[in-house]
């Protein structure tokens, strides 16, 4: 399936063509998800891959077997891709799905489920560049000349998968309704291991400290970004143009800074400060000064 130039336009939301129809949207919204299953909820560029493999880890008690063997996309596959239904498997372990959907279209599905959620969110600056130069890379998202141009569009939540804050929000409201833990991609870069720990707890797997150890190892940066399995080197430059940018491009907290001027920078602090004031949700934009807002 090409679709490159398609977008689809589902629960007032654009999608890329290239990856979800219709129909496979509509798929995702009536999931009937089982007793077990762990969903990763993210709006693109938070550290979706990163889990995955934190996941794929946990399940594997840290033995690197299945995540340097089978693709990313296989293991823990997108609820609204269209080859979801094909791939899905009932395996060893739990289920793991993978999401960019908002919360508006599977909380009827989710709520009526025993399913575990884990919503991994980042800060929206580092998102917004880390996407902008995924626009550059992916054939399937349309371009951009520039990045102040991108971020106006995203600002705006006129971008693919959506507005951020809607997204963000939407997620971190249901928290209360089922059973979702709630975690930052400066959480885990801050301190691995305590989020390791958390996580663990929350999906009741007990680990020895020479699992967390080895863990800890094959997730890193360095490690991921060699793995085929998770750095989209297996695919083809007519959907991914590897001379444009890379997917595993530089994983650190606070790139923004490189990327936006001042006024930039302060434009998108005013647009965030509106649109999120009616939440309580704190972000690390740097772990330099580790400054809240
Ligand atoms: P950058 O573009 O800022 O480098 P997603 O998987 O949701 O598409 O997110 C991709 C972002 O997560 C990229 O950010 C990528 O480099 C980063 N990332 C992936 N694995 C990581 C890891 N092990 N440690 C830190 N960042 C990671």
């Amino acid at each position: 399936m090409d679709r490159l130039d398609v977008t689809e336009c589902f629960a007032g939301i654009q999608f890329p063509g290239h990856l979800h129809t219709e129909q496979s949207l509509q798929y995702a919204k009536e999931f009937r998800f089982k007793e077990g299953d762990i969903v990763i909820a993210t709006y693109p560029k938070s550290g979706t891959t990163w889990m995955q493999e934190i996941l794929t880890l946990i399940y594997s008690q840290g033995d690197p077997e299945v995540a340097t063997t089978i693709p990313n996309w296989v293991r823990t596959p997108w609820l609204e891709h269209t080859y979801f239904k094909e791939t899905l498997k009932d395996g060893e372990g739990p289920r793991i799905i993978t999401t960019h959907l908002p919360s508006e279209v599977l909380v009827p599905a989710l709520q009526n489920s025993k399913a575990k959620v884990i919503y991994l969110a980042r800060n929206p600056k580092d998102v917004a560049v880390s996407y902008y130069f995924f626009h550059k890379l992916a054939k399937f998202l349309p371009d951009f000349d520039s990045l102040p141009e991108f971020v106006e569009h995203f600002l705006e939540g006129k971008v693919h998968y959506g507005s951020w804050f809607q997204h963000v929000k939407g997620w971190y409201m249901q928290r209360m309704n089922f059973d979702l833990f709630y975690i930052t991609y400066e959480d885990l870069h801050k301190d691995l291991r305590r989020s390791l720990k958390k996580l663990c707890r929350f999906l009741g797997c007990p680990m020895y400290s020479k699992e967390l150890d080895n863990i800890e190892h094959h997730c890193r940066f360095e490690i991921m970004s060699q793995n085929p399995m998770v750095n989209c080197t297996l695919i083809s430059s007519e959907i991914m143009d590897h001379n444009k940018s890379k997917f595993m491009r530089k994983g650190v907290v606070g790139d923004w800074q490189n990327h936006l001027k001042e006024e930039e920078s302060a434009h998108f602090d005013k647009v965030f400060q509106e649109k999120m004031s009616d939440c309580d949700l704190q972000f690390v934009w740097s772990l330099e000064n580790s400054e809240d807002t």
